[in-house]
């Protein structure tokens, strides 16, 4: 068996937690392997309720899945024990369904404080952080300083935690910083004792025995491959490997273990923080789209930026992650509009190209737009592809060409059942 991976093609929020609700019917594991409570998927279950979950992965509705927080996961224990009893709430109980990877490595509260002094000192330039904590927790994982969830289990915990703050105590001092109290530490340290009742498993070999006894695995990213600290925008990113080669890293598996890669994408374009977009609208376009998309941040509650689909960066984070199939998203959003466009071009340096620049920060660069007629009504569903209006479909066949892989899945609502496969 192979590890299928589900990961969004652009600057998150494609709609990865509905897409993943609703494929983990089909698999025994579902899990996360970067990225932690900066993300925010939202799932709208059968009875309506909608639900965000940040650092669970999305397979945890379902009660035959098990859900795995994996090695490359770093982890809030606060905002997850906030996740936990609110799923408590709706009647799930995540023995034998949520498992956590021993080597997930921990977000201090000094983490949240370095997050926050570090934007605040950015001024202009600051990343649009989620202030998670995200940054630091990742900096002390590769300083090789970070704490991890297996080193709870371990006499000498509250020592290695003190060693930590007073490290970070000095950093916040650099920044002009002196906090008397640390903001939350309390309840931190409260739900660190919580999170040691939970299954904590070597994650790696978790995967390994669920894949040699035959379980199907499907690794669900965060954050968008625009985002990757690699190959996005740097450095306007986040501070993990959101592509596909994060899954080897994040769960402990071989390349060759990694079978279909599903990468979703928006029929337009959204960004939340700050750095470059090239197809950004500024106009009525643009409001359109942030309204009958409701684009706003579901961990923040930002509005989200929004622009046209963007196909040569599509090109390349399909090529970057070995995108297999194609899952669009938010295609009934697009309803009402007359005309669609696609960036099919960008203009840079005077030359025309379909690649995206070394440093898309400061570029100047002009999208080269192509038309399209819009579908203009309800997309119900029925018929498959051959019974979706013959604009739709010609627009599909447009993009499949241009970006080269099929298009798998087309979701016309937040629902579990607006979702189309092909
Ligand atoms: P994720 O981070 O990729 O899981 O995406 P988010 O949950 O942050 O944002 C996606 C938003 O779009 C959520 O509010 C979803 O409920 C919603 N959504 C997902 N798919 C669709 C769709 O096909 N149509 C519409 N209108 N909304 C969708
Ligand atoms: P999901 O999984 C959209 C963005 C932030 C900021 C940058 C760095 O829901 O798609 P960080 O908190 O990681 O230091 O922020 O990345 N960002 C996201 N944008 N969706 C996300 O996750 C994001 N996670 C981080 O807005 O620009
Ligand atoms: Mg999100």
């Amino acid at each position: 068996m192979k590890v299928d991976v589900l990961l969004g093609l652009q600057w998150g929020d494609e709609g990865k937690g509905k897409i993943v609700d609703y494929l983990a019917e089909k698999y025994d594991v579902v899990a996360r392997f970067q990225g932690g409570p900066n993300a925010g998927h939202t799932l709208i279950l059968n009875n309506g309720q909608k639900f965000v979950l940040h650092t669970i992965p999305s397979g945890i509705f379902l009660p035959h899945t098990r859900n795995l927080v994996g090695a490359g996961v770093v982890i809030d224990p606060v905002t997850f024990g906030m996740e936990i009893a609110r799923l408590r709430e709706t009647g799930v109980d995540p023995a034998g369904r949520l498992f956590i990877s021993r080597k997930a490595h921990l977000i201090l509260p000094t983490h949240k404080m370095l997050d926050a002094a570090s934007e605040a000192s950015k001024g202009h330039d600051k990343i649009g952080s989620t202030l998670k904590g995200i940054g630091p927790a990742y900096m002390d994982k590769t300083g090789r300083n970070g704490l991890r969830v297996g080193d709870l289990e371990l006499s000498d915990f509250r020592e290695r935690y003190e060693k930590l703050k007073a490290k970070h105590l000095e950093l916040l001092a650099l920044y002009g910083d002196k906090p008397t109290e640390i903001a939350g530490e309390k309840e931190w340290l409260a739900a660190v004792e919580e999170l040691l009742k939970l299954d904590i498993v070597d994650g790696e070999y978790f995967i390994h025995d669920a894949l040699t006894s035959g379980q199907k695995v499907l690794a669900e990213g965060a954050q968008g491959s625009m985002l990757d600290v690699d190959h996005g925008t740097y450095p306007f990113v986040t501070s993990s490997n959101t592509i596909t080669a994060g899954v080897c890293t994040g769960l402990g598996i071989a390349p060759h273990m990694v079978g279909e890669v599903i990468g979703i994408s928006k029929v337009y374009c959204t960004r939340v923080g700050s750095g470059p977009f090239p197809t950004e609208l500024f106009d009525e376009e643009g409001d359109e789209l942030r309204r009958i998309g409701n684009e706003f941040g579901a961990t923040t509650g930002r509005p989200r930026r929004c622009g046209w689909i963007d196909l040569p960066a599509l090109k390349y984070t399909i090529m970057l992650n070995g995108v297999t199939q194609l899952a669009l998203t938010k295609v009934d959003v697009l309803n009402t509009f007359a005309s669609v466009k696609a960036c099919v071009a960008y203009k840079h340096k005077g030359q025309t190209t379909d690649r995206v620049p070394f440093d898309l920060v400061g570029a100047d660069i002009e999208p080269v737009y192509q038309a399209f007629p819009g579908w203009q009504c309800e997309l119900d569903g029925e018929g498959g592809r051959s019974g979706l209006p013959q604009t739709l479909q010609d627009y599909l066949q447009f993009l499949e060409t241009a970006v080269g892989v099929p298009v798998t899945m087309l979701s016309a609502g937040p629902e579990r059942d607006k979702l189309m496969e092909f």
